[in-house]
């Protein structure tokens, strides 16, 4: 069974941009995964495909309509009934996504991404059609589309066969609560700069003892939150 994401957007061109390159792209053509997009402006019912409308109360900005949001989510069901796929909504206010988060993503059949533009989507859009709030960081975009690639981006090179057997992935950073251990590769000395000499000793032990003790410094260094975390 493959992976099957659907993504509700007012800018299907923005797709599948990097997704269709490299790696997810390969795995898209092969079929380990699958991406239809569905413009929200054709659930728009009136003459002038109206998918947005001034806040209540006041303020600057459009607000996505929730009617037209809501068949475009509905129109996903089949013969009636509606999968048991997460539906998510890309946007700052959402919970910050993290490799945990991403690692059940791909566990499971596929996920809906609703992107956001404007001031927002009506609140009641939200909770009626169940959907989970994804952030990737604290800053704000023009739109959840580049947030929903990075998403699928990161969920795409973790299904099965799409790294084939590059096990690389297990000790990456995040997989194990570090960042990575700095990588090298030849020539042996540039610019007067050496590889560490243990990683050409040959000693596979040493290599991983080493490698393990950069890791910890190197997130204790860069991300002393996340240290604190692997520490207790
Ligand atoms: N849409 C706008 N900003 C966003 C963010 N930081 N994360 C996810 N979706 C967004």
């Amino acid at each position: 069974m493959s992976f099957a994401a659907d993504i509700l957007t007012l800018y299907p061109q923005m797709f599948p941009a990097s997704l269709g390159m490299s790696i997810a792209g390969r795995a898209l053509e092969r079929g380990d995964w699958s991406l239809a997009t569905h413009h929200i402006r054709d659930f728009a019912i009136d003459k002038h495909k109206t998918v947005d409308d001034s806040p209540a109360g006041g303020g600057p900005g459009m607000v996505l309509k929730p009617d037209v949001l809501g068949r475009a989510i509905d129109s996903l069901a089949v013969d009636g009934v509606v999968d048991d796929r997460p539906r998510l909504l890309m946007s700052p206010r959402g919970k910050p996504l993290n490799q945990a988060m991403v690692r059940e993503f791909a566990a499971g059949s596929g996920v809906v991404i609703v992107c956001g533009r404007f001031e927002g989507v009506d609140e009641r859009v939200i909770t009626a059609r169940n959907l989970q709030e994804v952030s990737i960081g604290d800053y704000v975009l023009s739109g959840g589309e580049p947030a929903a690639i990075i998403l699928l981006d990161a969920i795409v090179r973790l299904l099965p066969g799409v790294m084939g057997s590059d096990l690389s992935e297990l000790d990456e950073s995040f997989e194990n609560g570090l960042l990575e251990h700095p990588q090298y590769t030849k020539p042996r000395v540039w610019e007067g700069l050496e590889i560490p000499p243990v990683l050409l000793s040959g000693n596979h032990g040493a290599v991983e003892k080493w490698r393990h003790e950069q890791a910890k410094k190197v997130t204790k260094t860069k991300r002393p939150d996340l240290f604190e975390k692997y520490e207790s």
